[in-house]
């Protein structure tokens, strides 16, 4: 089994990269069903076993997949006959393969998708994608645990979404790019990553129109071809390093980040006392020895992304006085506060909102990783504890992070991730505690 093990107490100094993002990367790969003709040429695309898993999808749906690791580039090729049919086996382990459905649907006038169980952090509908979808047209069954699209011709028309959902948004935008007519898309996700894929989509030969804005407007085409796409960088993990940055009371520069996509963070760390500087080269975050409380609201983009919420909850917790984090998105996204209660954090969760009582003195402990950025914030904890952390349950944190370990030891952590069995690691902890005891 591998774990991450943390010597608390260091800070960080110097300067991380980012890599591409994950949820820009993964709609973009679903993007590729769409080009009869050509190739889709991905670059900046982060390794990370998301990214592999939709690769491995989209191989079963016959599409050919070149995926250069070394020089993070895919190339993607769905010239030949696309198949249907999403497997159980790679939608639980990955609900971002629902936005396969859109362009299958599009592309061939069928989609079988299983249907994606919950996860840690809510239980994830998919009725906005389906309401969608059967607005322009596609007639949707469900049974045996799969979810079964047809549609002889997808029509444009005028949908309205109850919640700016992202996977929605994406999953219908795309399907209205083979549409006949026209289709808008009213209270739609404005994320950047929206924007992200629309701009690759309209190099494929789309006319995808205010993505970024809360009305979407697509005229349709006949066909997409592929194209040349740079995959923006990852306002999430560079939001993940600002605040262990601030966390450690360091001095770090986030190369790649752009101040822009993170406003609402830079903010919150700003009332915060930590200084926040955007440079030609990157954003340099100067950490505080006094962190002030502070509230936060997660909300769809422009507001604080619930996706930094576990990250700051820990930034909070170490602040002077008591903290609010108000989570409106997920219905389930504080599972990270119960580990971090075994390293000494006080809270009181009411509703949706938690109260952080600081400062925290975190000590170290071995902790879980419910998901992806609960682990994140317990490794930032981790560099703030007294004493050795460990972090189990890594596959959660390499669905979204490239080498976080390495990334942290460049900056001065110290951190490792090693491959040991319980007892040998047992030891290894005691020496690191106690090494008096021999
Ligand atoms: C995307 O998930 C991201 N994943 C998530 O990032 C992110 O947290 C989320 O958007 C919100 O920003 C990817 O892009 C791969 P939603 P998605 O549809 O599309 C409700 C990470 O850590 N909803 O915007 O699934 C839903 O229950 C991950 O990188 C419906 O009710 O998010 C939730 O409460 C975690 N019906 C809210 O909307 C639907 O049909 C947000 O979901 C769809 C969603």
């Amino acid at each position: 089994m591998e774990k991450i093990i943390i010597k608390g107490g260091h800070r960080l100094f110097g300067r991380v990269a980012v890599e591409g993002a994950k949820n820009a990367v993964l709609p973009l790969q679903a993007a590729g069903i769409l080009a009869s003709t050509g190739t889709l040429h991905l670059t900046n695309v982060p390794v990370l076993s998301d990214v592999l898993m939709m690769n491995e999808l989209l191989k079963f749906l016959n599409i050919r997949v070149q995926f250069n690791q070394e020089n993070h580039v895919i190339d993607l090729n769905a010239s030949q006959k696309v198949s249907s049919e999403a497997p159980f086996q790679y939608v639980s382990k990955m609900r971002a393969s629902m936005v396969v459905m859109g362009p299958l649907l599009a592309r061939t006038g069928y989609a079988k998708i299983a249907l994606p169980g919950g996860c840690a952090i809510g239980s994830r509908p998919i009725d906005l994608h389906l309401k969608g979808l059967r607005q322009l047209g596609a007639v949707i069954e469900q049974h045996d645990g799969y979810i079964e699209a047809r549609a002889d011709r997808l029509v444009g028309t005028n949908i309205y979404l109850d919640f700016p959902s992202v996977g929605a948004t994406q999953n219908i935008m795309m399907a209205a790019t083979l549409a006949e007519g026209i289709t808008t898309i009213e209270n739609c996700a404005r994320e950047p990553e929206i924007v992200d894929l629309a701009n690759a989509l309209n190099k494929m030969g789309a006319r995808v129109h205010g993505a970024g804005t809360d009305v979407i407007r697509i005229q349709g085409v006949n066909f997409l071809h592929g194209c040349d796409y740079r995959v923006m960088s990852d306002r999430i993990e560079a939001g993940t390093f600002m605040i262990a940055a601030a966390a450690t009371n360091g001095d770090v520069v986030i190369e790649n980040a752009e101040s822009k996509y993170n406003e609402p963070l830079i903010a919150k760390l700003q009332d915060m006392g930590v200084t926040v500087i955007d440079q030609d080269d990157g954003i340099r975050v100067l950490g505080t020895s006094v962190l002030l409380p502070s509230t936060v609201q997660t909300a769809p983009y422009p507001g604080f992304p619930t996706d930094l919420q576990p990250q700051m909850t820990v930034l909070q917790l170490l602040a002077n006085g008591t903290s609010m984090m108000n989570e409106t998105v997920f219905e389930k996204r504080f599972m990270h506060l119960e580990e971090l209660r075994r390293m000494n954090a006080e809270y009181q969760i009411k509703n949706s909102t938690a109260v952080l009582s600081g400062p925290t003195k975190f000590s170290g402990a071995e902790v879980a990783t419910t998901d992806l950025r609960a682990g994140a914030a317990l490794v930032i904890a981790g560099l703030v504890a007294q004493g050795i952390t460990q972090v189990r349950n890594l596959k959660y944190l390499d669905r979204g992070y490239y080498h976080l370990h390495q990334k942290l030891a460049q900056l001065g952590a110290q951190i490792d991730r090693v491959n040991i069995d319980d007892q040998i690691e047992l030891a290894s902890a005691k020496e690191v505690n106690h090494p008096e005891r021999g």
